[in-house]
């Protein structure tokens, strides 16, 4: 990480939390103080958004988002949001790809990349996910695989908008129960490549951050941060306020 590049360090709740138990959440943290040089965010599900930013002090530097949006105008799309009604409602950022969705919901690169196109239009951070699944890493194709959907999901951005785009490299086995944390030496070469797809996308654009996600502990996080990473995506170890408060004080 080259200074003064801010340290993201964000968690998204998944599919998890009420309205009370949101605000609690972010009531509790109210006291953390987020360090100098920490990026901190939030996505929580689309139904505790109002909560949480009604719930953070006024002036907060958290940034909060949704885990999803759809990347068509408003208009007749039964059950979805758009990118601008998310903008709207108060969203910040928007994540975008997550393993869950592309694996068990049928996202596609295409769908992936609309919804990149479709975030940066509505002033949106999208936090695009990628990763590879067991059986491409196990192949010794883990590097190929994700650069190729770094391409993909980028291919409608306009090179100078690359850098407003946070890539967050997450493998697929890694991610969630029964998942367990790349080791370090995994990651880098994937963060190479990573970075070898933006460079032939927008050459001399940087990304405005490039993230580690899967199985981030306090325990793994520093070793992890040791890499040339501008932060780390959590999941479960950040579903506490103290959990999360904990990832911060890395900062
Ligand atoms: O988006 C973060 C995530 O997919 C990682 O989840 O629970 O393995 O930290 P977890």
């Amino acid at each position: 990480r080259t200074e003064p590049r801010p340290l993201w360090l964000g968690t998204s709740w998944k599919m998890t939390k009420t309205l009370a138990e949101s605000r609690a959440y972010v009531e509790e943290l109210g006291h953390t103080v987020v360090p100098e040089g920490v990026q901190a965010f939030l996505l929580p599900p689309l139904t505790s958004l109002h909560v949480v930013l009604d719930a953070l002090p006024t002036g907060s530097p958290v940034l909060v988002g949704v885990q999803n949006a759809h990347w068509g105008p408003d208009g007749p799309m039964t059950g979805e949001v758009s990118m601008t009604q998310v903008r709207d409602a108060g969203a910040q950022v928007v994540e975008i790809g997550h393993s869950e969705r592309r694996g068990l919901l049928g996202e596609t690169d295409e769908m992936v990349a609309a919804k990149v196109a479709a975030a940066l239009d509505a002033g949106l951070v999208p936090v695009l996910c990628v990763g590879e699944p067991w059986s491409v890493r196990s192949a010794g194709r883990a590097d190929a695989y994700v650069a190729d959907q770094v391409r993909s999901a980028l291919a409608d951005v306009d090179p100078d908008d690359v850098s407003r785009v946070v890539v967050a490299y997450e493998p697929v086995w890694a991610i969630g129960e029964g998942g367990r944390a790349a080791e370090p030496a995994d990651v880098v070469g994937v963060l190479d490549a990573i970075r070898g797809a933006v460079a032939d996308l927008a050459p001399g654009v940087r990304l405005r951050a490039l993230l580690y996600g899967g199985s981030v502990t306090t325990e793994n996080a520093t070793d992890l941060l040791d890499l040339d990473l501008d932060g780390l995506f959590v999941g479960r170890a950040a579903w506490t306020a103290a959990g999360f408060t904990a990832l911060l004080s890395l900062g």
